[in-house]
């Protein structure tokens, strides 16, 4: 039957069509989500074709659905194993096989012979990414999904980045995402399903809000940033991204408590990796954040003259016939160099997450230490890089005003400033991690690499995780 010309029938024939096609075995379209509802011995046909790809989503908590197939190819009938509310079966030739579901509850089955299961669950890459919370926001990004063109500066043809990266064109089209975001639960057995989980975000409900925008926020690509509002203070909140039927996550993320000072700069295109919290009071007009625009110009424009004073004389220096080394380019240092400066120019506020409150240390670093050491506390967990900053204590960045509060200081981590020497030229004369700039500047040392260089061998391996840890400042 030719499906298209069904869509020129009364709708009564469509009915009783349906009907007729339900008792008989609906044969499963191609590359076609079909949600349904078993209330026992459902079934459908596999149609003819190469390498099919079967995936199955639960759409409703505590089913006992199960997925059977059985046919011709297949010596055994084959139970579907589900993970998360999600299984899969194949790549296979299916061809005049029957999908036979038992048990009651929605459900949704998708046939592909592509390269891809109609459903996914990404994991472990491609997950949101964490920026920052306050006591009652959040700002989170969705996985990259549009890499901007490499520049190649080559002689004579110097151009590099300008100091405010273009955040004016978005990709044309970019991928619907929508994110789902719930307080945490005990609860872990519900189905990460995109069929699912659009009903258990609270976005919407209530007092919580979320903003979305395209933002380019480094190499990686153009992401979706959610700025979320009316969370509620020193909570663990579980976020996933859904396109279509495709799921990114969980990834977990902690509230600050109730007084937590600082406040959220994110939007800045010379510095458009930041989105976290600094040691500023509320920004202006009652916003959510201070962007661009409102990052007080003391603050703002040395920042961005540093960018382009960096930028000239690696034009001037790096970018020549010389080549300074068969790996990096002038490119490479430029874009560190940004990331580092962004990260101890704008000190990233914090606080100890709930599971570990005395995860700060208590002594404040000497101005001419050069870090603070990951370690561990009693229960072998890793201290965040935190330390206390009184707010009569000399400004790290003498550009920022006086901050009227005490804070808890998120140090950056030194492979900010290690990448910086490592793709810049020697004879830009950069030094970590004592540069003229950053004298007052330490890091967090030996979380991502080792405390004596080691590429991944520090404590953590990474500056935050997908359970709301946060360790040091990447930038
Ligand atoms: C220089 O390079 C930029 C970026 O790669 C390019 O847009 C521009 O057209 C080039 N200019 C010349 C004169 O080749
Ligand atoms: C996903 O987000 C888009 C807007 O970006 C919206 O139109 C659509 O209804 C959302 N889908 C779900 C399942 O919530
Ligand atoms: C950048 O260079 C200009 C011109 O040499 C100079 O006036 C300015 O102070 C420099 N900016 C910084 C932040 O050093
Ligand atoms: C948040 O909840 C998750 C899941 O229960 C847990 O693994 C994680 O450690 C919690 N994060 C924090 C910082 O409490």
């Amino acid at each position: 039957m030719n499906l298209k010309t069904l869509g020129v029938l009364p709708t009564t024939l469509l009915v009783l069509l349906d009907a007729l096609l339900t008792s008989a075995q609906r044969q499963l379209p191609l590359n076609t989500v079909v949600p349904g509802t078993s209330n026992n011995r459902q079934s459908f046909t596999i149609p003819a074709g190469e390498k099919l790809q079967l995936s199955v989503a639960i759409c409703s908590r505590n089913s006992q659905l199960r997925f059977r197939l059985s046919g011709p190819n297949l010596p055994n009938p084959v139970e579907i194993p589900l993970t998360n509310g999600w299984g899969k079966f194949g790549p296979e030739t299916l061809s005049g096989a029957t999908l036979q579901i038992e048990g009651s509850g929605s459900f949704e089955v998708g046939l592909s012979d592509g390269e891809r299961p109609l459903h996914e669950l990404q994991e472990t890459k491609d997950l949101p990414f964490f920026g920052d919370t306050t006591a009652n926001q959040a700002i989170l990004f969705s996985p990259p999904f549009s890499a901007p063109p490499l520049l190649k500066p080559q002689f004579p043809n110097y151009t590099m980045h300008p100091v405010d990266i273009d955040q004016s064109s978005p990709p044309s089209s970019f991928p619907d995402y929508n994110l789902s975001l719930f307080p945490t639960t005990n609860d872990n057995n519900y189905p990460h399903t995109s069929c699912f989980l659009p009903g258990q975000s609270q976005i919407g409900t209530g007092a919580l809000t979320s903003e979305e925008s395209q933002w380019l926020r480094d190499e990686d690509g153009w992401r979706t940033q959610y700025l979320i509002r009316g969370l509620t203070p020193s909570t663990n909140y579980t976020a996933y991204v859904i396109e279509s039927s495709k799921v990114f996550g969980p990834i977990y993320f902690v509230t600050k408590s109730a007084g937590f000072p600082c406040h959220l700069a994110a939007n800045l295109p010379f510095c458009p990796r930041v989105a976290y919290s600094v040691p500023l009071g509320a920004p202006p007009g009652g916003a959510d954040a201070y962007t661009g625009a409102t990052l007080p110009a003391p603050l703002r424009e040395p920042l961005r003259s540093y960018i382009t004073n960096f930028t000239i004389s690696l034009g001037r220096l790096a970018c020549g016939r010389e080549i300074y080394s068969p790996l990096v380019e002038c490119i490479d240092c430029q874009r560190e160099y940004r990331k580092w400066l962004c990260a101890v120019s704008l000190p990233r506020c914090s606080e100890p997450s709930p599971q570990n409150p005395d995860a700060i240390t208590e002594i404040p670093a000497e101005p001419t230490a050069t870090g603070l050491s990951a370690s561990k506390d009693s229960n072998q967990q890793v201290l965040s890089a935190l330390i206390p900053v009184q707010s009569s204590a000399p400004r790290r960045n003498s550009d920022f005003p006086q901050f009227g509060s005490d804070y808890q200081m998120l140090l950056p981590c030194i492979e900010t400033c290690t990448a910086v020497d490592r793709n810049c030229p020697p004879f830009l004369g950069f030094k970590c991690p004592s540069s003229n700039f950053n004298g007052f500047a330490s890091y967090g040392i030996g979380y991502i690499d080792g405390a004596d260089g080691d590429q991944n061998a520090g404590l953590t391996g990474e500056a935050q995780d997908r359970y709301g840890n946060v360790w040091c400042a990447s930038g």
